[in-house]
């Protein structure tokens, strides 16, 4: 999604803009701008593309100026060209901006007909055109911001510098958002934390409707009704170091190497040495909720599918579980005293979140496992509970999704206990084998050149299907999803059981089929179902253990036996290899790995 930075400094802007947006490519984009103010006036720069293309434009024609603002684009209205690229600039006003103007049109066309000149297909061109006509009246920039943000409809967040008031820097947020930083004499605004990590740690997020002026070393921040309000600043931990690829040639391959010790830091902040739970206290009691609702999206959603079995098998509790987006306009009856979970590792996704406007107003208390504690979901909450696997940058979610794994076990664990289903012994057990998870791993990522060879032959197909049982078919459509992301192969996951009512028609030679296939209870009937696709002439791919290798991998073109571990932990073991086959295909068909086309790291539309 897009990306904004605002810095009103002391030294030169441009660098640091540019830095700052190469901070913010991990969102995905595709075209990116800057824009300062030199001399009381508005200089832009944007170029269609990556930011290399914006940077070596501004070598050749540098831009100067102490406050400037900055933009990557991902396109919603209007194509990725220069032209609709942002900041959107007038003689008066720089604009950048995040989320969509709904009453655009209505607006572009009284402005017109005012004899404002548009120049891009965009929404965006409206603020800055909007702000102008309220500037011409004779109005403030503060006044005109407050004017022009009671006209706009849809959730946003801005960023703008005005010509001739170089000791100004003015964002707004309305569901996108801002985050406010506080330098040495320095102001910044960004779109996350990460942008501006390596200026300040010292971050406040702006509330729903909140705007702010930022002056050199300070910031006025108003509410939606322009009342003067205070926001708390945080002490980020977050760190530039955090942020590289270290010795790794992609951010997604140093993500799925850190889940060893992420799973581990998640599952440190949850169980005590001696395997108790301690998770916050929840604002309800498990063993009174009659239903659980789980909403999510992409693979967030993948691991709520997961955790729906557990709270099912574990604690015999009656779950829903919904795509986020299919959630929040299904009008579904929710049950008096339910909880909704979310699970997000943005916080920060439109289709979740509006999923639990939703739910609160149907009276749910909102539990969310998020990656980011102070994101807009995080603060709908009534209880959160953080997943530890620090920034993740590429747009394919790996660690994101074990750490969400290995929450969501630990809090169906607890509830089972609390409903009493489950035996301490039994919940020990678990929450044993969940310590092990990161060892085990360790064993499948030294592993990983099998995989890599795998990888050649996958990088042929042009259609791969996966296939999983239980507590793995969650697990067979994340693998797809990934293979999808990255490698542009078209991939789909099934139910094993499921093959024989569809896919299997699309069997023959060129189309591998991946089993998930653990040596458990279920293991006999995938047994079956790889006969069937092994007479049919498909490829098998086998993922097991070395039980299951020996029982059925005679019939698989390849296979690869996993370490044996407790089936409850299955899911978090089985994800490592399908994120490392996706990874390594990517790689043997060329794509952009940690930015792959027409994604976006986090989905702040709808
Ligand atoms: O930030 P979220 O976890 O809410 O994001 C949800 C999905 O957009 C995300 O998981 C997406 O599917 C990833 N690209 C998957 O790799």
């Amino acid at each position: 999604m897009c990306g904004i930075v605002g810095i009103l400094g002391e030294r030169q802007v441009a660098p640091l803009l540019l830095e700052g947006l190469k901070r913010l490519e991990y969102r995905g984009y595709d075209s990116a701008g800057i824009a300062a103010l030199a001399n009381g006036h508005i200089e832009c720069r944007r170029a269609e593309g990556k930011i290399d293309r914006l940077v070596a434009k501004c070598g050749q024609l540098p831009l100067t100026g102490t406050v400037g603002i900055g933009h990557t684009r991902w396109a919603t209205h209007g194509k990725p060209t220069e032209d609709n690229a942002h900041p959107h600039v007038t003689e008066r006003v720089a604009v950048v901006h995040n989320g969509i103007i709904e009453n655009y049109r209505s607006l572009r066309e009284e402005l017109e007909k005012k004899q404002h000149r548009f120049t891009s297909e965009t929404d965006t061109e409206t603020i800055a055109h909007l702000l102008t006509d309220y500037l011409d009246q004779g109005m403030t920039p503060q006044q005109a911001t407050s004017a022009a943000l009671k006209r706009l409809d849809g959730a946003f967040a801005i960023a703008a510098i005005f010509a001739g008031h170089k000791n100004l820097l003015i964002g707004a947020r309305r569901g996108s958002p801002l985050a406010v930083g506080y330098g040495d004499g320095e102001m910044y605004l960004g779109s996350d934390a990460l942008a501006l990590a390596p200026l300040t740690n010292r971050i406040s997020y702006l509330e729903e409707g909140d705007w702010v002026e930022l002056h050199p070393g300070q910031a006025v921040i108003h509410d939606c009704c322009d009342k003067l309000v205070e926001r708390k600043i945080h002490i980020t931990s977050l760190s530039g170091a955090m942020i590289g690829k270290g010795q790794y040639r992609h951010f997604m391959l140093k993500e799925i190497f850190e889940q060893p010790a992420v799973i581990g830091d998640t599952l440190s902040s949850l169980v005590t040495p001696d395997n108790r739970i301690a998770l916050p206290e929840m604002p309800f009691d498990w063993a009174k909720v009659p239903r659980l609702t789980i909403v999510g999206c992409g693979t967030a959603y993948y691991a709520g599918l997961v955790a729906k079995y557990w709270f099912e098998q574990l604690a015999r509790m009656p779950v829903e579980i919904d795509i986020a987006s299919e959630f929040r306009y299904r009008n579904a009856p929710l049950t008096e005293g339910g909880v909704t979970l979310a699970v997000s590792q943005s916080g920060e996704t439109a289709d979740t979140l509006g999923a639990l406007h939703v739910a609160k107003e149907h009276g749910q208390k909102i539990l969310t496992v998020v990656n980011v504690p102070q994101s807009s979901m995080a603060r709908l909450s009534d209880v959160v509970v953080p997943t530890l696997a620090g920034p993740e940058i590429g747009v394919a979610s790996t660690k994101a999704f074990t750490t969400q794994l290995t929450v969501l076990l630990c809090l169906a664990v607890s509830a089972a206990v609390a409903r009493k289903t489950l035996s301490a012994e039994r919940a020990a057990a678990i929450l044993q084998a969940l310590r092990e998870i990161p060892a085990h791993l360790n064993l499948v990522l030294r592993d990983e050149h099998f995989i890599q060879e795998l990888a050649q032959r996958v990088g042929e197909a042009r259609d791969v299907l996966y296939l999983g049982r239980g507590l793995l078919y969650p697990l067979a459509m994340e693998g797809a999803l990934k293979l999808k992301e990255i490698s542009y192969i078209h991939a789909e996951g099934y139910p094993a059981g499921e093959m024989k009512h569809g896919p299997i028609a699309l069997i023959d030679e060129d189309v591998p089929v991946v089993f998930l296939a653990p040596h458990d209870a279920l293991f006999e009937k995938s047994a079956s179902n790889i006969q069937e696709v092994s007479a049919r002439g498909g490829k098998v791919i086998l993922f097991s253990d070395k039980d299951g290798v020996a029982g059925i991998g005679g019939k698989a073109d390849w296979n690869m036996a996993l370490p044996k571990v407790d089936p409850v932990v299955s899911p978090l073991l089985y994800a490592v290899p399908v994120q490392l086959l996706a990874y390594y295909t990517a790689l043997v068909k060329g794509t952009d790995v940690d930015q792959p086309r027409n994604l976006a790291k986090s989905v702040t539309v709808e």
